[in-house]
């Protein structure tokens, strides 16, 4: 199965943390890339997030600035979604909540040609169940990245019930082409990396509830003991505790309560106190100015 053209145009909705990261790699593909969010102050921070992230590499002699400079180009912010009525693949990264995201697929199917490929970033979040309500759920599948995805190879290609084969399979070929390693998955909770990884951040909270271990203990014995790349307080800090406790509560619920999966309180405080991680500039850690992070 063939890649996408890099004359598909890329809708990237939601301009966080992902999307923004995600626009970044279709571009850098040489595809163009529309660019919105609900905040219009999101897209320009997103924006300035990629410009940033393309300084460095340019600064690291990894990619010469005229490329850099083509690249931000083709990144193209928009204020309304039909300013993107042309894009051929559209990417959502926005809230993870099933209700919101259903309703910005039905308006995209609306909005986008028939030909157009509507993909999910969700990191829990059922497939099939997004697809539903969909004239066309044959041509939806997840797409997920992993965070920060300019860096991070990995992308499940996710398949619900009712998704084509030759729809993950074109899918598949075009994360190969943008430089990833792509897997296919089917439609579970968590899919497969987000299930295994649930335990990783599950038990590191009931460590810190039972006052067996401080965050920073655990997070430098996994790393530096352990050979992780990062100890489950500071990715919990990176992913953000919004999207994480999201992302818990899904699979929880999905495996019908499973005690496995059950959510920290801890975590739902650190939500309620606006703690979000590395993006609030608070969570586990503290990353105002002057105060001791975690290693980056
Ligand atoms: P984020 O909070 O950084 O960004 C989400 C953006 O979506 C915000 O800018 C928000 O204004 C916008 N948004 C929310 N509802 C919207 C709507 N209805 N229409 C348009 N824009 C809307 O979140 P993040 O971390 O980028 O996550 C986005 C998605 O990616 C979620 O589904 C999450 O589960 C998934 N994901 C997150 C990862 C992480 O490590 N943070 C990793 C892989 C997937």
């Amino acid at each position: 199965m063939k890649a996408l053209n890099k004359n598909v145009k890329v809708l990237v909705i939601g301009a966080g943390a992902m999307g923004s990261g995600i626009a970044h790699v279709a571009a850098r593909a040489g595809h163009t890339v529309y660019l919105y969010d609900g905040r219009p102050e999101a897209v320009q921070s997103g924006c300035a997030g990629i410009d940033k992230d393309l300084r460095y590499l340019v600064a690291k002699g990894r990619l010469p600035e005229a490329e850099a400079q083509a690249i931000l180009a083709r990144v193209l912010p928009v204020a309304a979604l039909d300013e993107a009525r042309d894009a051929g693949l559209a990417i959502e990264a926005i809230v993870e909540n099933l209700d919101v995201k259903q309703a910005l697929f039905r308006d995209l199917e609306a909005l986008l040609g028939e030909d157009a490929i509507l993909a999910s970033n969700t990191s829990s979040l059922s497939i099939t169940a997004m697809a539903a309500g969909l004239t066309r759920p044959g041509r939806f599948a997840g797409l997920h990245f992993f965070n920060p995805a300019p860096r991070m190879a990995l992308v499940e290609i996710v398949s619900g019930l009712a998704t084509e084969r030759a729809i993950a399979d074109t899918l598949h070929a075009t994360a190969r082409a943008w430089g990833k390693i792509p897997v296919h998955a089917k439609s579970t909770p968590g899919f497969i990396v987000n299930r295994v990884a649930r335990p990783y951040y599950a038990e590191a909270l009931r460590v810190l509830a039972e006052k067996a271990a401080e965050p920073q203990t655990l997070d430098a014995i996994l790393r530096e003991g352990c050979g992780f790349a990062m100890g489950p307080f500071e990715l919990m800090d990176l992913i953000g505790h919004d999207v994480n406790f999201a992302v818990t509560r899904s699979v929880f619920e999905a495996y019908f309560n499973d005690r496995r999966f059950a959510p920290s309180l801890i975590q739902q405080e650190l939500v309620f106190a606006g703690r979000l991680g590395r993006k609030s500039g608070h969570g586990f850690y503290d990353y105002a100015e002057g105060a001791v992070k975690p290693p980056a």
